[in-house]
């Protein structure tokens, strides 16, 4: 999950950046936006409003006592973002002015610095503005160029505040720049498969699909080429390369053939353990009482992948119904996996679910009760913590 601050100031263009935390939030959940508005951007719009569409509380005030001050905190950010930012407001950061939470939290930080200013056409001609943006685009500040049109006293010129869908790109694009995962291939396998005894029935189970597929957008966040190996699911598939699968092997073969150009694979696909040794091509008819179907165990995906692809980083999933912990280190050290996602039966199709997660050293960490898509994100960031501390660069 990467976090973006988004300051407003005092423009009359503020109403305009609701637009903008409205369209991130919808279209990127895997971003928490934290909004600031200066003392003056207040006199424009309400907070009530950025926190209503942000889902975060809203900063306006720099002593907010706190055990590490809210500047600092902030200032840890992945990207901040300025809009509108005013004539003054680009001043006092060219000139090293923090005398409020906004300036504070970008003099702090290290992260980019993106700026959407916006203003009448004289303000934004100002030989002074000119050169303080001149001065912070020496220093690595990123600036959108404002557009040409009618202006808020209905002049015509240079000023205006850019589209939302613009800023949006722009944002998203400097935040790419930072993706922990880019150049790096990730196969993500998902959903149930099928094994059929006759031309109508199969054994299967009942996953839905939806962590594998959430892992798979959050992995895309970050940057990572996916290829993503789908079981039958009812649910749309993220912008990845999807490859579909219905049997065991057809997921064996397809997940070898991939993984020997992958970093990581995550083996999210719920795997029936038991397959019909025999198949009849005619529908099997209802005459008797009973029937016996013979089964033989599938073979280890997972094992047989790490086998031949030994530089791998491999990820499994663990689903118990009993001795969770317990039964998913045998599992962890048996396939030979980097590390292991641990979670109850009772999530195989639920919306919400309650991952513990274990890696090679044995090291356990339990997330809380979260919807998938919140959880896919926490994994997701595990998985390249350990990726990058088992001396394979990111
Ligand atoms: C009605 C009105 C509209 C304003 N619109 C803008 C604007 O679009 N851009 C700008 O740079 N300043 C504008 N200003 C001036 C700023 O509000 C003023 O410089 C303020 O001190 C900025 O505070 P801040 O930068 O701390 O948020 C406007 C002022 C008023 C009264």
């Amino acid at each position: 999950m990467s976090r973006i601050v988004f300051g407003v100031t005092g423009g009359i263009a503020a109403y305009k950046s609701l637009d903008v935390v409205r369209c991130f939030k919808k279209q990127h959940q895997n971003i928490d936006i934290i909004c600031i508005l200066t003392e003056d951007a207040t006199k424009f719009v309400q907070p009530l409003s950025f926190s209503t569409l942000s889902g975060n509380d809203v900063l306006t005030d720099l002593f907010s006592p706190r055990k590490t001050p809210v500047h600092i905190e902030l200032a840890k950010s992945d990207l901040i973002i300025v809009a509108p930012a005013t004539y003054n407001f680009i001043g006092k950061i060219a000139n090293g002015i923090a005398d409020d939470l906004l300036s504070c939290v970008i003099a702090a930080s290290k992260c980019p610095v993106l700026f959407v200013p916006s203003m009448n056409s004289a303000m934004w001609e100002n030989p002074i503005l000119v050169e303080n943006i001149k001065k912070l685009k020496k220093y690595g500040y990123y600036f959108l160029e404002p557009d040409t049109g009618a202006l808020a006293t209905l002049d015509v010129g240079k000023g205006r505040f850019p589209c939302t869908d613009f800023i949006v790109e722009e944002a998203l694009c400097l935040l790419n720049t930072l993706k922990k995962l880019s150049s790096k291939k990730v196969l993500i396998t998902a959903g149930k498969t099928e094994s059929y005894l006759d031309p109508v029935r199969c054994i299967t189970n009942n996953s839905s699909g939806t962590m594998g597929y959430e892992l798979a957008s959050a992995a895309k966040f970050q940057g990572a080429d996916v290829t993503l190996i789908s079981g039958p699911t009812a649910i749309t598939p993220p912008n990845v390369e999807v490859i579909k699968i219905k049997t065991v092997e057809e997921l064996k073969n397809k997940t070898l053939k991939y993984a020997s150009h992958a970093d990581i694979l995550i083996m999210a696909a719920a795997v029936v353990d038991y397959v019909p040794l025999s198949y009849s091509a005619n529908k099997i008819k209802s005459s008797s009482n009973s029937i016996s179907i013979k089964l033989q165990a599938t073979p280890d995906i997972l094992k047989l992948v790490k086998t031949k692809n030994k530089e791998l980083f491999t990820v499994g999933f663990a689903l118990e119904s009993d001795k969770h912990l317990e039964n998913a280190k045998i599992k962890l050290k048996s396939k030979l996996l980097d590390l292991i996602i641990v979670n109850d039966v009772s999530s195989i199709s639920a919306l919400d679910t309650q991952l513990t997660l274990i890696n090679k050293n044995m090291k356990v960490k339990k997330l809380p009760l979260l919807s998938k898509k919140e959880a896919a994100g926490k994994v997701l960031n595990w998985i390249i913590e350990e990726y990058i501390s088992s001396s394979k660069t990111v």
